[in-house]
């Protein structure tokens, strides 16, 4: 009895003092195990006489089990501890920097680097960026641009028609100066970027390309002033001391007179440079905003009259950073993407200009 007494006494101060999982195995084995202390007192019930038996047998069980549940509770404890120190070890520092190749870097797309590029030039000359829907009718991308029903105009364009043929797919960012223009009072002076559509695909067609327009209306702009605009832009756009340009008399019915410009440029085995070099290069069509126009829209062309243009995102995309195959643009392969794409914090006239 007091052999068991101590025994326990002996085992709860011991298992109260282990600190580490070591000592609390060792004493594990040493009270419980096969051979341990309490198993030896087991052992003894059968040796007692009979009469003895069922009270100490009593007794090695309460301590068995106090013993054992002290060993329980203090396993909880040191494996909380165990698990506390290592999440302190293991704390992760989230002001590390990046490792670089660790993370897959995006790129900016040419087409949105050369529409960030002519926002910042012609931002700064004052013009203001509009947006208008890409699913259009026909008002406002024919009959109120001085394109009236069976126009040979309407044909030229191949026109992608939604079903019902009451709504199509602009075919040109022209549209947008009819609806910055109907509800608005002038002067006007916007650019509109953007998707447009035409039914077409080779080397240098894709059924969707973008181009950016201009509309300047005020009371006495005038061709000086048109000229001036895209030189100074095509000027900044390329980089360029000298912008050879040339403009050729052309037809647009939204435009009276009009005009497409060409850039000089030099095409050798290394592709086409532009700015030097004697050969000509179409970039861009403009002119002076027809009176019908200015009409349609509620303006009266006796009092205002001004200038647009419209030009070729990826045009302009392919000249200035030399990507030979308009339809390259948009396959989305990864290559051509890391190739020609551009860094998303580059500023945008930093490369080239
Ligand atoms: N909308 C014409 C096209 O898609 C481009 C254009 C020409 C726009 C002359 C203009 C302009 O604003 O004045 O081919």
């Amino acid at each position: 009895m007091n052999d068991l007494e101590s025994i326990k006494n002996e085992a709860l101060s011991a298992i109260e003092q282990a600190d580490d999982l070591k000592i609390f195995d060792d004493l594990k084995v040493k009270y419980l195990g096969k051979k341990g202390l309490i198993s030896g007192q087991m052992q003894q019930i059968g040796k007692l006489p009979a009469e003895q038996r069922k009270e100490f047998g009593a007794l090695v069980n309460r301590v068995k089990n106090e013993v054992e549940s002290a060993l329980v509770s203090k396993k909880e404890q040191l494996e909380d501890r165990a698990l506390d120190a290592r999440l302190a070890q293991e704390t992760i520092d989230v002001s590390l920097p990046v490792r670089e190749s660790a993370v897959p870097q995006g790129s900016v797309h040419p087409v949105t680097q050369v529409i960030d590029e002519c926002i910042a030039i012609l931002g700064s000359m004052g013009f203001e960026v509009k947006r208008g829907p890409e699913i259009e009718d026909d008002f406002h991308n024919f009959t109120a641009l001085n394109i009236p029903p069976n126009h040979p105009a309407r044909q030229m364009q191949d026109t992608f028609y939604l079903q019902g043929a009451e709504m199509l797919l602009r075919t040109h960012t022209s549209s947008v100066q009819i609806r910055s223009m109907e509800h608005g009072q002038p002067p006007f002076k916007i650019i509109a970027p953007g998707r447009v559509y035409r039914s077409d695909y080779d080397m240098t067609h894709t059924p969707m390309f973008h181009q950016i327009e201009g509309l300047y209306i005020d009371k006495d702009i005038h061709m000086g002033h048109l000229k001036g605009c895209l030189y100074d832009f095509l000027q900044a756009f390329f980089g360029l001391d000298e912008v050879p340009l040339r403009f050729r008399p052309s037809f647009f019915p939204f435009t009276e007179p009009s005009a497409e410009v060409d850039i000089a440029c030099k095409r050798d085995k290394a592709g086409v440079q532009v700015g030097q070099g004697d050969d000509w290069l179409e970039i861009l069509g403009c002119g002076m905003v027809h009176p019908n126009v200015l009409t349609n829209v509620g303006v009266d062309p006796n009092e205002y009259q001004g200038f647009a243009f419209g030009i070729g995102i990826e045009r302009l995309a392919m000249l200035k950073y030399g990507a030979p195959d308009l339809r390259a643009f948009f396959d989305n392969d990864i290559r051509w993407l890391t190739h020609y794409g551009f860094g998303g914090l580059d500023i945008p006239l930093a490369k080239g200009a």
